[in-house]
């Protein structure tokens, strides 16, 4: 099969190397000509573990290339994909879909042959319907099924997501697109992941729904951490025991500091603007928001009180700033607001992410002053925050971190330590949803 891939960012990139590793010759395309111009030459725009050996070995056995010119490899495809940027609108909170209309007229003009154009944004429910009516005002002969195919990647495990996914959504009841899809997806039906074809705006919904159950989760099990510290329970063995029952399910039951990145915030504020627009409001998803909005700030307070309530002039040592580890992706990353609070409340503040330097540094400037390594950043620290479980920061050395640190204060936002280990090595120590020791 011949792909064309629309957009080279993150779902694109990863997308486009994966199908061309499962045999597909694939096009990556791109108006970014720096980014292009940098993917030829071998260097990868994002930090994803394993996407550079993924890239280079297909473009060494020709399956991937990488081009500005969108006529050629769309008039070549039996698959076309839109894997652009849907950001939030400014202003309201709706998905921008202008990238995603402009591929589309760029799509039909450049179409031959049956075609298969796919949306792998993710998309309110409806768009896919507006694409098929562009595709036929700008060349009323294109003989072209447009297709919502959303992707469930996660960032720093994309590739093995997409190749050991949960199911494949495609939302068609074209029998020739139907065709198509699946012999793209071959390996994959082949190793028993469920192809789940739907209508195309159920498809579309299928995506929002699965982010925003997910963020739900998420936030419950915070808001339930909140309880635990008030009345003294421990919030992992509540989401232990609810978990083990099938119907909960255990993941996405880790209690932290508010989920962030680049798909949860926009996709549920996405959401909601849908479900309003069409009167049949998500409340709860609305509730879900709200929460974890206050939530970031909730936790600069948290860290205030464990240094007796003020932090004025006192030095906060961050450790991890990305909005989860294995990326370099600072997208609502609950640093961000975390860090301006710290600010806020007249602290100064000192971090350190592996690998998320570059990018924080445009949105923390002036905010943060930033270190070179974990005990670097601690050094004079009135209080160490945990905010990003990054593995490394899993086994400090807690003798060395405490023989730099003025005052011996971790609040440790991921729970990756145990209270008795850090009691043990003379820190005051708190996480989250954990009552104190003494309690
Ligand atoms: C998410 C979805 O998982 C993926 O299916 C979708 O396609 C894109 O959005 P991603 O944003 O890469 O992926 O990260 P994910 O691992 O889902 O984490 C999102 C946020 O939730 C992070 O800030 C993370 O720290 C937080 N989180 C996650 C928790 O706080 N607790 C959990 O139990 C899980």
């Amino acid at each position: 099969m011949r792909v064309a891939m629309i957009g080279t960012g993150y779902v694109g990139l990863v997308s486009g190397a994966c199908f061309a590793d499962f045999g597909h010759t694939v096009t990556c395309v791109d108006k970014d000509a720096r980014k292009i111009e940098a993917l030829q030459a071998g260097h990868i725009p994002i930090f994803e573990p394993g996407l550079d050996r993924l890239v280079e070995t297909n473009v060494r056995e020709k399956r991937l290339d990488f081009t500005t010119e969108l006529t050629g490899p769309v008039g070549e495809a039996d698959a076309v994909f839109i894997a652009v940027g849907t950001p939030s609108r400014r202003g309201d909170g709706h998905a921008d879909l202008s990238y995603v209309y402009n591929s589309a007229r760029e799509i039909a003009a450049a179409v031959s042959g049956f075609t298969v154009v796919v949306t792998k944004s993710t998309v309110p429910v409806g768009t896919g319907d507006e694409v098929e009516r562009i595709i036929r005002e700008t060349r009323p002969d294109a003989d072209v099924a447009v297709v919502s195919n959303p992707e469930f990647l996660r960032e720093g495990a994309a590739i093995r997501d997409f190749k050991h996914p949960d199911r494949i959504v495609i939302g068609t009841t074209d029998e020739r697109a139907r065709q198509v899809m699946t012999d793209l997806y071959r390996p994959l039906y082949l190793n028993q992941a469920p192809l789940l074809f739907t209508q195309r705006g159920t498809a579309e919904l299928i995506k929002y729904a699965a982010n925003a159950f997910l963020a739900t989760k998420i936030t419950f099990i915070n808001e339930l951490a909140d309880l635990c510290e008030k009345v003294g329970g421990d919030v992992q063995e509540v989401a232990r025991g609810i978990g083990l029952d099938n119907r909960i399910g255990a993941k996405f039951l880790h209690a932290g500091p508010g989920y962030g990145g680049s798909c949860f915030p926009k996709d549920t504020l996405a959401l909601i603007k849908t479900a309003q627009d069409h009167e049949a409001p998500l409340r709860i998803v609305e509730t879900v928001v709200a929460v974890n909005d206050q939530r970031k700030r909730a936790m600069a307070r948290k860290v205030a009180s464990a240094l007796g309530g003020n932090v004025r002039d006192k030095t906060i040592a961050v450790l991890g700033l990305t909005f989860k580890p294995n990326t370099d992706d600072m997208r609502d990353a609950p640093s961000i607001p975390l860090v301006t609070a710290f600010n806020d409340m007249g602290a100064k503040v000192r971090a350190y992410d592996p690998a998320g330097m570059e990018q924080a540094k445009r949105d923390l400037d002036g905010l943060v002053t930033f270190c070179g390594n974990a005990y670097e950043c601690a050094e004079g620290a009135d209080a160490l925050v945990i905010v990003t479980e990054w593995e490394q920061f899993r086994a400090l050395d807690l003798h060395r971190l405490r023989s730099v640190m003025n005052r011996p204060v971790v609040v440790d936002l991921r729970n990756i330590y145990r209270a008795d280990e850090m009691e043990r090595a003379g820190f005051t120590y708190s996480g989250i949803g954990r009552a104190p020791a003494e309690a």
